[in-house]
């Protein structure tokens, strides 16, 4: 079976770890903190419990516990305080990735690494320039959450399953993401055509228009801002995908998820970590898929990548 560590026992660590017990993703999850008494707290917490679900060795460990890890998931990092953005915690978190990489990466160098600490696409791009793994075995958790937002959204609009809606977040997972609306589809047909061909046409609002698409864009921007105004933090959902990237690097099957990967000039861009469709599978990324984009949606990817880049030229 697998085993799993989870760094940083906050909120997010936390919730993760308790989510892999409940769905029985793996065998043994070892959580480590810098502040070793919340992990040990933590970890007998979600143990007590786990015996209900799908008995699962939890347990508080350091780095050398991190041996034979088949994935590491890094959550370790201030958090973003309301009013704040993403971008605004780059510096002191790339602090602490950088002083992790070098505990854990050594103990598990074969596992795959998901990097979930904001600003996520900044982070994913410093682990890979410090941890020297090979970039397959690298994925930020990126706009998978913001995806998962556009499609309960949609799903609540077009009065279907959100498993029926295929439309994706690409981007920083931040204030410049966007919807390639052009790819946007539900239940094979393109969101504008489902709208009045659906069932419920009737009582479908969506009006097939800029504005239509411009609210639900900035619902899914503000998401979690709103999320942190309201109870000071996120954390339930963001556990809810990363477990699910864990299950699709299990499955073996390949799954395409919105994940921030390292980008080799594909749309004409180079060395930055930000997401689009990608094919990640036991291996860790297989690949991207290459949607036709419009002319449109690549320069927001351009914007994205430039603003990215821009943070990253600042910090140390
Ligand atoms: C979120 O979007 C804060 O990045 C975190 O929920």
């Amino acid at each position: 079976m697998s085993k799993i560590t989870v760094i940083g026992a906050g909120s997010v660590g936390a919730a993760i770890a308790n989510d892999l017990t409940i769905q029985g993703i793996a065998s043994e999850i070892v959580l480590i903190d810098i502040n070793a008494q919340k992990a040990r707290g933590e970890a007998l917490d979600i143990y007590q419990g786990a015996h209900f679900g799908t008995p699962t060795i939890v347990r508080p460990g350091d780095y050398p516990d991190a041996e034979g890890s088949d994935v590491v998931i890094i959550t370790s990092g201030l958090p973003r305080k309301p009013g704040q953005t993403r971008l605004e915690l780059a510096q002191s978190n790339v602090n602490i990735i950088k002083q992790i990489a070098p505990q854990v990466v050594p103990h598990a160098p074969n596992a795959i690494y998901i990097i979930v600490s904001n600003p996520v696409d900044v982070l994913t791009y410093v682990f890979h320039k410090v941890s020297g793994l090979p970039e397959k075995q690298i994925i930020g958790s990126g706009t998978i959450l913001d995806t998962s937002r556009l499609q309960a959204q949609l799903a609540k609009l077009f009065h279907v399953s959100p498993k029926n809606v295929h439309a994706h977040v690409y981007g920083e997972h931040g204030d410049s993401s966007f919807v390639p609306w052009s790819l946007a589809n539900i239940s094979n047909n393109h969101i504008d055509y489902y709208a009045t061909h659906s069932p419920d046409a009737d009582r479908i609002t969506w009006t097939c228009d800029e504005a239509a698409r411009a609210e639900v864009e900035e619902y899914v921007r503000t998401s979690g801002a709103q999320v942190i105004k309201d109870k000071g933090a996120t954390f339930f959902a963001v556990a809810m995908s990363v477990c699910h990237i864990c299950k699709c690097i299990f499955s073996g099957a390949g799954t395409a998820l919105t994940v921030s990967t390292m980008m080799h000039g594909e749309y004409g861009i180079d060395d930055v970590c930000l997401s689009v469709l990608t094919i990640v599978d036991r291996n860790g990324v297989r690949g991207k898929i290459m949607n036709a984009l419009t002319e449109d949606e690549v320069a927001k990817l351009h914007n994205s990548a430039n603003r990215l880049k821009e943070v990253i030229s600042h910090i140390e």
